[in-house]
């Protein structure tokens, strides 16, 4: 899988603009880069199984070249699974976003009949298979979810869409193919989305769009909006950054969610005969947490991994069942295929996300935009905390309808909110140092429990994603309560545990208990929590696991500095799971 990004233009153009494209893409992969272009009448692939940023490319103007971004997927990272992967003549080059199902038995076959096979890539079947027959039936023979392009040494450009998002543009001379609208911007202002079935075909200056039977595929216009890519701006990595600005973050949030759109969501969840919230990783403990929101303004929610939702949740899913689809990116595939398989039964969505040009927002009945501005670590930090405060707000909104909140609570809200920013801004810099100072014990830890109760237990399973994430550390969540249970077992093997001081009322005893207990059997406890070894910012208990939240990204981004990890682009892992 990956990102696609290609050009044909009437003139010739830097090939080098290519790597403009392919960098507003690396969320979707980083593992490998290239870029297949025709010059002097050939085909030709440079390409790297690096960062985009390290492949180079020639001082060249040609016509036409199509670039990919890899996240591998199929294969390891070396040179040979790079793409563009070439056929046997080295006439065709293919780039793959998405997953070939059944390139096994294709293989097999391709193999018998003389095709020599270099990778160990899905994507190499398709450049062998596009030498046999057109791009339809070539895609007709494909099962998965996937989106190709190949350039042939003829000069033609031709793409597939088969579930994986891909956009065409026409502007100043030159046709643009990509996996997402925002890496456009700058190329053209308008860009069409290729519906799934389609396939394109670019030429100079212009594309066709067309179903399997010839006849024109229906293309949605949308606008390709600035994007908004941030740099470091003097901190040494994007997931400090982005802790440091959850204050502002939490402040705009709040300020850009529209009075209009959360009376409708709130109308929409209280009018409910079922609410769902889905989500993966951060986003689904930030619908865990919003459960506790929910519940106390009198309305149950099922909180379901994304993954899980499309298997086992549909049964309940019908007219009246209400989706709460959470993620940042709002491209997380997990995601958009449960919010359509939900829509199919009948589901109203309700997406929450950080970017509005995602397909998320697009394919939502409403949308609550989170607006934590651009976020670049992998680590999700920033976007965390202000999902959470959007959730928050929102139930506040089903409060009103269920009488448990009046216009007063939400002014006070407001108003809280206001302060944690203020009292988060104030005090991160000091926290920060702390989480240094702790920094060793944390590193020096052969596997980390957080242990949280209550509304902060899901914070406990966030913090234990981040610890892994940035300081590549094992770490685990556990309920205080399930300590005794089986966790406290390995108690006695180097084991380090985070107790997350609890804020709901009538578990202080229980963490006291479980805090002396794992002490006693040769646990290194650290505490959590205003007043506590890593500090956090004094808050209500609504608003505590945005606090918590904070002081666990500082733990965990310290931890990773101590351990020399690759904070901002853990191994394995992308900032959106597109495939
Ligand atoms: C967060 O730090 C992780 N990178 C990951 O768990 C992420 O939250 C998950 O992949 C969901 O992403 P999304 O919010 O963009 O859907």
């Amino acid at each position: 899988m990956g990102g696609i990004f290609g050009f044909y233009c009437r003139e010739p153009r830097s090939v080098k603009d290519v790597k403009t494209g392919l960098r507003r893409l690396t969320y979707r992969g980083y593992d490998g880069s290239g870029v297949a272009y025709i010059s002097g009448g050939a085909l030709r692939v440079v390409k790297r199984p690096s960062h985009v940023d390290a492949l180079e490319l020639p001082d060249e103007a040609v016509n036409v070249a199509l670039g990919h971004t890899r996240y591998a997927s199929r294969g390891r990272i070396t040179l040979e699974n790079t793409h563009p992967l070439l056929g046997c003549r080295g006439d065709v080059a293919v780039v793959l976003d998405g997953i070939i199902e059944d390139y096994e038995a294709l293989r097999d076959e391709l193999s018998a009949r003389g095709h020599r096979f270099v990778s160990t890539t899905d994507a190499e079947v398709m450049a062998h298979l596009l030498e046999e027959v057109g791009v339809v039936e070539a895609a007709r023979r494909l099962k998965g979810f996937f989106s190709f392009a190949a350039l042939t040494a003829r000069g033609e450009l031709v793409a597939a869409q088969r579930g994986q998002p891909l956009v065409v543009a026409a502007a100043g001379g030159c046709a643009y193919i990509s996996s997402d609208i925002a890496s456009l911007y700058g190329f053209a202002e308008e860009a069409y989305i290729v519906p799934e079935g389609a396939y394109v075909e670019l030429f100079p200056g212009g594309f066709k769009a067309y179903l399997e039977d010839g006849s024109p595929a229906p293309l949605e216009r949308k606008r390709v909006k600035e994007l908004q890519y941030a740099d470091k701006a003097g901190f040494p990595h994007f997931m400090l950054k982005e802790i440091y600005e959850v204050p502002e973050a939490l402040v705009r949030t709040k300020a850009a969610l529209m009075e209009k759109y959360l009376r409708l969501a709130s109308m929409i969840i209280h009018g409910a005969r079922n609410v769902y919230v889905i989500g993966n990783g951060t986003s689904l403990h930030a619908g865990m947490v919003s459960s506790y929101y929910f519940a106390d303004v009198g309305v149950s929610v099922n909180v379901v991994s994304a993954a899980e939702f499309p298997h086992y949740a549909l049964n309940n899913v019908g007219t009246g069942t209400v989706v709460i689809a959470i993620s940042q990116s709002g491209e997380t595939s997990d995601v958009i295929r449960s919010i359509r398989a939900a829509k199919r039964q009948g589901a109203v969505i309700l997406g929450i996300t950080n970017s509005v040009s995602s397909r998320l927002a697009i394919e939502s009945n409403v949308y609550l935009p989170i607006t934590a501005g651009p976020e670049m670590a992998v680590p999700a930090t920033k976007t965390f905390t202000s999902t959470l405060e959007t959730l928050l707000i929102l139930a506040y909104h089903v409060g009103l309808h269920t009488g448990r909140r009046d216009s007063s609570d939400l002014k006070s809200l407001d108003e809280r909110i206001e302060d944690l920013a203020r009292r988060l801004k104030s005090s991160v810099a000091a926290h920060d140092k702390t989480a240094e100072a702790l920094a060793e014990r944390l590193a020096a830890g052969r596997s980390i429990y957080v242990a949280g109760s209550g509304i902060v237990y899901p914070v406990a399973l966030e913090g234990a994603l981040k610890l892994k994430e940035a300081a590549l550390l094992h770490a685990e969540g556990v309920q205080l309560g399930e300590l005794l249970h089986g966790p406290l077992a390995l108690a006695s093997r180097g084991l380090l545990s985070v107790f997350l001081k609890p804020v709901d009322a009538g578990a202080t005893g229980l963490y006291e208990r479980a805090v002396k207990m794992a002490k006693e059997r040769g646990v290194d406890a650290l505490t959590l929590g205003p007043g506590c070894d890593m500090p956090a910012v004094e808050a209500d208990r609504e608003l505590a696991p945005i606090s918590y939240a904070v002081s666990l990204q500082l733990l965990a981004y310290r931890a990773g500095v101590k351990l020399g990890t690759p904070i901002d682009t853990p191994p394995g892992l992308v900032k959106a799971v597109t495939i």
